[in-house]
């Protein structure tokens, strides 16, 4: 049957051991050869590989991280980095790739799968951002979430004693789900997120709503943004526009990666981790391996990349309602 090849791709995301530890063990219990490839496709081009047992995935579940390590490889991006990637996985008798990613990893194992058409590409959502479509959670998103709310409660503290406007900033590239679904969690007053594409100003509208009538402190959550309009951005724009208001930034950064996942996120790891493995026996072939009202779903990689996941707007609805 030859073996089934395992990477982890991208950012990494709290359950991406687990979700090593569910094919491994699941593929082991159906008869497959496991082999781990490390560094994501940079490891897959220069061939740092190795057999995975049952043992080597052992005590790894309550682990944040990868024990396969992670990259974001720019050769993969080329013709020739994936044409010696299939050539590695030619010599290393490997006949389906298991690749647990974002979106870019996804885009760059469809790429592949559709340049060769013997490789087999089964994809498992694993990004802190919940950016892929048809499914309604990522791995890595629970635990992700359940961090950010832990320290803006800890904001919260000192914004109260102070009277202060925290801007806090979270990740999530270019989606607003961190942002959105912290902030009803920790009761913050806004979310300024990149799915809001009407005219308002999301800011003005924050101010407008006249905050400091009933409160005397509020907490902003803001997407992080590569154009610059983070949360340094809207806390500058108020220093400005609204002097009176004493006003401090909080980047989470990469804290937002670490730590042991949750029990959501090891129960979605290990559940699409056996269903990818189904998948693979049933014969299905570059698709994603998604949940959706909570049954296990294939998605096929090209839809799960297709378009920009969008973000329910009742949740917007929500916050608002909840923050006067
Ligand atoms: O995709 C996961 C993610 O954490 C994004 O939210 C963020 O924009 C990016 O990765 C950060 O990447 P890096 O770890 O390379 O700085």
């Amino acid at each position: 049957k030859g073996y089934i090849g395992i990477l982890t791709s991208g950012g990494d995301a709290s359950g991406m051991n687990a979700t090593i530890r569910a094919i491994t063990r699941s593929a082991i219990c159906n008869g497959y050869k496991v082999k781990g490839i490390y560094r994501g496709y940079e490891g897959l081009i220069h061939d740092e590989i190795r057999e995975l047992t049952s043992e080597d995935v052992s005590n790894i579940i309550q682990r944040g991280g990868t024990i396969l390590k992670t990259a974001r490889s720019k050769d993969f991006e080329t013709p020739e980095g994936r044409q010696k990637a299939y050539e590695v996985m030619q010599k290393e008798e490997i006949t389906a790739l298991f690749v647990i990613g974002g979106n870019g990893s996804l885009t760059g194992a469809r790429v592949f799968a559709q340049e060769h058409d013997d490789v087999v590409c089964i994809g498992l959502p694993g990004t802190i951002d919940n950016d892929l479509c048809g499914t309604d959670r990522t791995i890595g998103y629970d635990t992700a979430l359940n961090t950010i709310v832990d320290c803006v409660d800890k904001i919260r503290d000192t914004a109260t004693s102070h009277e202060r406007i925290f801007f806090v900033e979270v990740m999530g590239r270019d989606a607003g789900f961190l942002a959105q679904n912290s902030a009803i969690a920790s009761g913050a007053e806004a979310a300024i997120i990149p799915e809001d594409q009407t005219d308002k100003d999301q800011l003005e509208e924050f101010i407008s709503r006249g905050f400091r009538k009933t409160k005397n402190s509020s907490i902003v959550i803001v997407t992080e943004s590569a154009t610059g309009k983070g949360a340094a951005y809207y806390a500058d724009r108020v220093k400005k526009e609204y002097p009176q208001y004493d006003v401090r930034v909080t980047i989470l950064g990469h804290l937002q990666r670490g730590g042991s996942p949750s029990a959501g996120d090891r129960i979605l790891a290990s559940r699409l981790g056996c269903a990818s493995i189904q998948a693979l026996m049933e014969g299905q072939r570059n698709v994603m391996i998604g949940i959706r009202n909570d049954k296990v779903v294939y998605v096929p990689i090209a839809e799960a990349i297709k378009q920009h996941k969008p973000i329910d707007n009742s949740l917007i609805d929500v916050l608002n309602e909840l923050s006067i």
